[in-house]
């Protein structure tokens, strides 16, 4: 008897999940991006419990007639793509077919769709990815999608999961990745009943920042742009004073896709080297428009990594850009002297108290401080044997808690003070 079996569809779909169908922020990422692809202009997250019991992505995008329908959830079952040269010229942010398949495959699914051209809509309901229920409904133009009990089939899937904060974390950097790289469509993230954010989609990049990143993050950006024969490039920088302990706010966009490049990642920060503290890295917004067939998207399953076919023509031109773009515009940061106080300890008094209670008739005037090369202050005849010498370590100054009042002069004797600065002082031991 032969051993070799083909898998059930329904297995398969399981399988393949594994690979696009990580956690619930693998599902907003894979039902915001059909959103988009099906040119909505609002788009309405919800999620409870950290995605695991519902996400609902309502869109008002072009929605699905019932023959669309009724195919969506079929494996390799795309509008985007006919054939593989069709890649060369894909602007689409899903073209693989694969995520409707796998996510109703691995959760109860409800849709709600319906196109400008139909006067109902359709309602269809997959229980581990077969569909049981299927009927036309009232709706609005656009398409609901509704996820419930994630993982309710796969139970190992679900113990690897996070905790809520971690999964919603990676929720939240989802749709922020999409919100900024989508600056024209109106996002609302909605969190367990509550309101997270929501975006204009006025189309301007730095207002999007403004609401997602907050004031501070969206101030600090200079805007870029290149253009060469063979791509554009439009988006922000940090300036020097903006800058972060992880790479977190880098958002690099590919024709809109979002995309991970190490080495473009590399290459900016390297033109900030000696611009911001070590360990530290710069933010920045990247908008990259280039000829699909220059670059290929079909590298892994989430189709975050990309490969440009000359990168070294898009690396040499973005570090130049960079480089020139911050060299005009380095922002020196003014230090507010005001919080460098010195401190007053009463009992001990201290050379400059000394100095100032000393008759004024002995200063030396400010004015002849520049006429004169010295100013010498004879302190000869004073008692310094209580005084001390502190630090000027302000409230603010971040370093750890040091004695502030450091050690008495055991053996030098202070003299006087030259240009008002330098203590001059004598050794009292060595004195014959
Ligand atoms: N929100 C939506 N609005 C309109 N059509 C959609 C939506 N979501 C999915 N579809 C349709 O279902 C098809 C399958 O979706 P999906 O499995 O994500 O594959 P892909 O996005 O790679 O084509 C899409 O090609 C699209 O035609
Ligand atoms: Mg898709």
């Amino acid at each position: 008897m032969s051993k070799i079996k083909l898998l059930d569809p329904n297995t398969i779909s399981k399988i393949a999940a594994g690979e696009v169908i990580e956690r619930p922020s693998s599902i907003v990422k894979e039902l915001i991006e059909n959103s988009i692809d099906a040119n909505a202009n609002q788009i309405t997250i919800e999620i409870q419990d950290s995605g695991i019991s519902l996400i609902r992505v309502t869109d008002n995008g072009e929605g699905m007639s019932k023959d669309d329908l009724e195919l969506a959830f079929e494996r390799h079952s795309t509008s985007k793509l006919r054939t593989i040269e069709d890649l060369n010229s894909c602007f689409t942010m899903g073209f693989r077919g694969e995520a409707l398949s796998s996510i109703a495959s691995v959760s109860k699914t409800e849709v709600l769709s319906r196109t400008k051209e139909d006067l109902a809509g359709i309602k269809a309901i997959l229980i581990d990815g077969e569909v049981v229920e299927f009927e036309p409904v009232g709706a609005p133009i656009g398409t609901t999608m509704i996820i419930k009990d994630l993982f309710y089939n796969l139970p190992v899937r679900k113990k690897f999961l996070k905790s809520k904060n971690v999964e919603e974390n990676y929720i939240m950097n989802a749709i922020t990745k999409l919100a900024i790289g989508n600056p024209d469509i109106s996002f609302k993230y909605i969190k367990d009943n509550k309101v997270v954010f929501t975006t204009m989609g006025s189309g301007n990049v730095i207002n999007t920042v403004f609401q997602l990143l907050g004031k501070n993050n969206a101030k600090g950006f200079k805007q870029i742009s290149i253009e060469t024969d063979s791509f554009k490039l439009q988006g922000f920088i940090s300036d020097n004073t903006l800058y972060r302990s992880n790479r977190n706010h880098q958002y690099l966009y590919v024709n809109k896709r979002y995309v991970v490049d190490y080495r473009i990642s590399k290459i900016v920060e390297n033109q900030y080297s000696s611009l911001i503290p070590i360990n530290r890295y710069p933010l920045f917004i990247l908008f990259i428009s280039i000829d699909p067939s220059q670059i290929d998207v079909n590298i892994h399953p989430t189709k975050q990594e990309i490969k440009f076919i000359s990168d070294t023509l898009v690396y040499e031109n973005l570090g130049k850009a960079i480089k020139k773009e911050l060299s005009e515009s380095f922002n020196i940061p003014k230090v507010d002297f005001s919080t460098h106080k010195k401190e007053k300890k009463d009992n001990i008094p201290l050379i400059w108290d000394i100095e100032a209670s000393k008759d004024r008739d002995t200063l030396v005037a400010e004015s002849e401080v520049s006429k004169e090369t010295i100013v010498f202050k004879d302190f000869s005849n004073l008692d310094f044997s209580n005084a001390s010498v502190k630090e000027d370590l302000g409230e603010e100054t971040n370093y750890p808690d040091v004695e502030k009042t450091v050690k008495k002069f055991p053996s030098l004797r202070p003299v006087g003070i030259v240009f008002k600065t330098y203590i001059l002082a004598e050794d009292s031991l060595n004195q014959s």
